[in-house]
């Protein structure tokens, strides 16, 4: 392992397109389950039931019931090591953006600047009618009171993306130039199932980028395109390369 993640470092420190690529696994150890291992969201709730646009459409009501579940958790949780680490990177110079699939806020909680919401944020909320927007400090989300919008009364939707929705332009456009120019992502606990995300470290790939993958098992990623694979829990093995890679950064410069 330790081999691997000096290898990993070096790539790092030589990158000029380094970005980072994060889901759900990244905030596990912040206290929010990811979405498909056991005792995840999408145990509790059927996504093709409860996460599409459509059933927001017709029954946002029951949608809410999920929806304060996510906002609970998000917004009890904090940063943790791995969304430090990654943040360390950035402010080295060395990660150019972060695009996260996490509706959660905490990268840049952590610190970091360029940070590509690519699923949207659930601290947010917009109506669907009239295209206002609020923070959820505008209502009575921890008592769950669905909240209406303040024009049109129509029930509001977090901004975060359901199955169905189209990903913001500007988060789609700029994620594929960045998969574009980039020489190395760090993709960083995801099961990468979820498209157009899952395609970001594909497109890099293709353009002859290095792929440095974080995770706790093997995905479809790992057998196909991953050209370093460190298994373990991001906390603990993204701090490590940040060590590894500032020993590397040190000895450059001297
Ligand atoms: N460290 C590293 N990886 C971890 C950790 C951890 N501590 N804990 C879990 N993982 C890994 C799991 O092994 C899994 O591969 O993180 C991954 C989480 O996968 P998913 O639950 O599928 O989450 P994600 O890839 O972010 O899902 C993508 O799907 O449902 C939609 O919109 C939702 O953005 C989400 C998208």
């Amino acid at each position: 392992m330790n081999a691997l993640i000096e290898k990993a470092a070096e790539i790092i420190v030589k990158s000029k397109n380094l970005i980072a690529l994060t889901g759900a696994g990244i905030s596990v150890e912040s206290g929010i389950p990811d979405f498909r291992s056991a005792g995840g969201l999408w145990d509790k709730y059927d996504p093709s039931i409860y996460a599409t646009i459509e059933a927001f459409h017709k029954m946002p009501g029951k949608v809410w019931e999920m929806i304060f579940d996510m906002i609970e958790l998000t917004s009890s949780a904090k940063p943790n090591s791995g969304h430090e680490a990654l943040s360390e990177l950035e402010s080295m110079g060395l990660i150019k953006s972060v695009i996260t699939q996490n509706i959660d806020n905490l990268h840049q909680r952590a610190g970091s600047i360029n940070v590509i919401e690519f699923h949207g944020n659930a601290l947010r909320l917009i109506c669907l009618r009239c295209g206002t927007g609020y923070g959820l400090e505008d209502y009575r989300i921890p008592e769950r009171v669905v909240p209406l919008c303040r024009n049109c009364q129509r029930i509001l939707k977090p901004t975060v993306i359901f199955f169905g929705e189209m990903i913001p332009q500007r988060a789609l456009f700029e994620s594929n130039f960045l998969a574009e120019s980039a020489d190395a992502v760090l993709v960083v606990g995801t099961s990468a199932v979820v498209y157009p995300a899952a395609a970001i470290p594909e497109v890099a790939k293709q353009n002859g980028a290095f792929i440095i993958e974080i995770n706790l098992e093997e995905t479809g990623l790992s057998e196909n395109i991953t050209d370093i694979f460190l298994q373990g829990e991001s906390g603990k093995v993204l701090p490590g390369l940040v060590n590894s890679v500032k020993s590397l950064h040190g000895k450059g410069k001297g």
